[in-house]
């Protein structure tokens, strides 16, 4: 590969994936990786030449590290590793009736399931069947949906991306992004949500959150207060449906 007239060679490029795939980086998909690696070589292209140099590559795998972590928030604090197997926490009813809102007034026949860990796997408890298209960073999990899609004959595939670098989203009658915001916020404040929602091209959205603090107490107040203000504002309607784990926005755009 070339970058700025310098030969930069693959097999430094997988030598540094290797290096950063490890520990909670394992799961992160190789491409995810490779893209991050070419970004900062890009922002500092004087450094191909040294790139085989120990202290150069513990530099850089240092600063792509740091990116990943705050750029795709996959494990980024607390709150998402506690709730990041809260598949098994969710009560389906109370999803279903945030869908039943939407169905009263149009049949769901595709959903595409934003950060959807492993929420597909659950599919035959929902009550709609629509074609089902999910992304989701971690690779073992998209595997393992794929593997549910095809043993079930389900209509539905998964793609192993960070949905924060995605160009274009496909067209659904619904988008839901359960638990995931809190993934993908960085400390300052909703701009990457509100980029994301704007971004979706659908009339339909399901956002959810957990109502339990990380000690599994419930929270004083499990609305989120900020999407109320940012759905005033861009004029979107909504209603709440709620459970003691987790509370649904059913928005329309
Ligand atoms: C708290 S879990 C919620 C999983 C699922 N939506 C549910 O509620 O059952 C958040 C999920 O979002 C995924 N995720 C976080 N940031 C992501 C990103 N930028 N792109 C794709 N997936 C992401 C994580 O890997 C994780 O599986």
């Amino acid at each position: 590969m070339i970058i700025y007239n310098k030969k930069l060679n693959e097999k430094n490029i997988q030598e540094l994936i290797e290096k950063i795939k490890t520990g909670k980086y394992t799961e992160i998909n190789e491409s995810i990786i490779k893209k991050e690696i070419i970004k900062e070589i890009k922002n500092q292209p004087n450094i191909i030449d040294k790139i085989t140099q120990k202290s150069v590559q513990t530099k850089i795998i240092k600063k792509i590290k740091t990116n990943l972590y705050r750029g795709i928030g996959i494990f980024n604090n607390q709150k998402s590793l506690k709730t990041h197997l809260s598949t098994k926490d969710r009560n389906y009813n109370t999803l279903n009736k945030a869908i039943n809102l939407i169905e009263n007034h149009t049949p769901i026949q595709s959903v595409v399931d934003l950060g959807c860990g492993l929420n597909p796997l659950s599919f035959f408890k929902l009550n709609i069947q629509p074609e089902y298209i999910c992304y989701e960073i971690n690779e073992k999990y998209v595997q393992k949906i794929n593997e549910f899609f095809n043993e079930n004959n389900i209509k539905g595939i998964a793609y192993s991306k960070d949905i924060l670098t995605l160009s274009k989203l496909p067209n659904a009658d619904l988008y839901l992004l359960l638990k995931l915001v809190d993934s993908i916020e960085t400390k300052k404040g909703h701009k990457i949500s509100e980029t994301l929602i704007n971004k979706i091209p659908s009339k339909y959205i399901i956002i959810s959150f957990p109502t339990k603090t990380i000690s599994g107490r419930p929270m004083n107040v499990p609305e989120r207060r900020w999407i109320k203000l940012m759905m005033d504002r861009l004029g979107y309607k909504y209603e709440i449906i709620s459970d003691d784990n987790e509370i649904y926005y059913v928005i329309t755009k």
